[in-house]
């Protein structure tokens, strides 16, 4: 797949830029030198961090299609075009899916699924018409490659990123498209998602989900990385080409669990065919 190894002069797009993971991004992608514009729901954050690193900040709400089409159409105007798009916005409230209400669903899928489809939809065709290019980036998780109790209604989001993606990737590279695609998959990155309830919007209030810090949690399999870090993965994602950007590679092991299960169930469904 493509990659795009010169990022200097070029135009990024971040969402969920005020915080986090995407400001750990827009951090590095600045570096860079590239010109970077941050999106974000939440004015003052977004207003505080886009002086700190010198970046532009638009309001937008990735939930709604309309706002993010508004988001590209001032980048646009502002930059002439976008080269990489960051779909990094996102929630991690937690439930079990026993007790989620629909408000959670709309909630969690509206934030973490839906608006990585909308910055799909709004940006694909504004990198497809740069002569050079450009990539896309989906924010999912670790829990987009295996799930785990209380993370049902984010899980079910992060695997559908991660299938947007990898589908993506397949249709751009036969394509033969400048454009290419990463599905960063993080385990745990300090940042505020412990407190993503400050974004809940207020027609969507009724729910179970809850902010649960897990940085509180003594887990030993946590292993806590800084956003900066997360950011340097997604440089080198975007300049290699690489479909799977993984900031803790020695979580492997949840994953080839999960693997190993699904082959011992294609192992028994041929004996008991056999
Ligand atoms: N922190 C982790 O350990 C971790 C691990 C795996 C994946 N992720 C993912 O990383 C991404 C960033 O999360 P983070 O951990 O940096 O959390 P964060 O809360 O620090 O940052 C998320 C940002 O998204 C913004 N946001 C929330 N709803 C929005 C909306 N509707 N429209 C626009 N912006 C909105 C918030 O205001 C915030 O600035 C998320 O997609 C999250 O699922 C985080």
């Amino acid at each position: 797949m493509s990659g795009l190894p010169e990022l200097s002069g070029k135009v990024a797009v971040v969402t969920g830029g005020a915080s986090g993971i995407g400001k750990g991004i827009a951090t590095q992608l600045a570096a860079e030198g590239m010109r970077v514009i941050i999106a974000d729901i939440e004015q003052a954050a977004l207003d505080k961090t886009a002086s700190e690193l010198g970046a532009i900040g638009i309001r937008a709400d990735v939930s709604d299609v309309d706002s993010v089409r508004a988001l590209a159409k001032e980048a646009t105007n502002r930059f002439g075009t976008v080269h990489v798009v960051c779909n990094n916005a996102g929630i991690g409230p937690m439930a079990a899916i026993a007790d989620l209400t629909m408000d959670d669903w709309h909630w969690m899928l509206g934030v973490n699924l839906y608006g990585v489809i909308h910055g799909v939809q709004t940006f694909l065709p504004i990198l497809s018409a740069n002569p050079d290019g450009g990539h896309i980036v989906n924010t999912a998780s670790m829990a987009g490659l295996v799930a785990h109790a209380r993370l049902g209604a984010y899980a079910v989001a992060k695997y559908g990123v991660v299938a947007l993606t990898e589908v993506l990737a397949e249709e751009l590279a036969a394509a033969g498209s400048a454009v290419g695609v990463s599905v960063l998959c993080p385990g745990t990155v300090h940042t505020n998602i412990g407190r993503s309830s400050r974004n809940r919007p207020a027609r969507l209030a009724d729910g179970a989900l809850a902010d649960i810090d897990i940085e509180l949690e003594d887990n030993p399999v946590y292993r806590w990385i800084n956003p900066e870090d997360a950011g340097a993965v997604v440089v080198r994602a975007i300049k290699r080409g690489d479909l799977y950007a993984l900031t803790h590679p020695d979580w492997y092991p949840m994953v080839e669990q999960r693997h190993q299960a699904i082959a011992a169930a294609f192992r028994q469904q041929a004996a008991d065919a056999g």
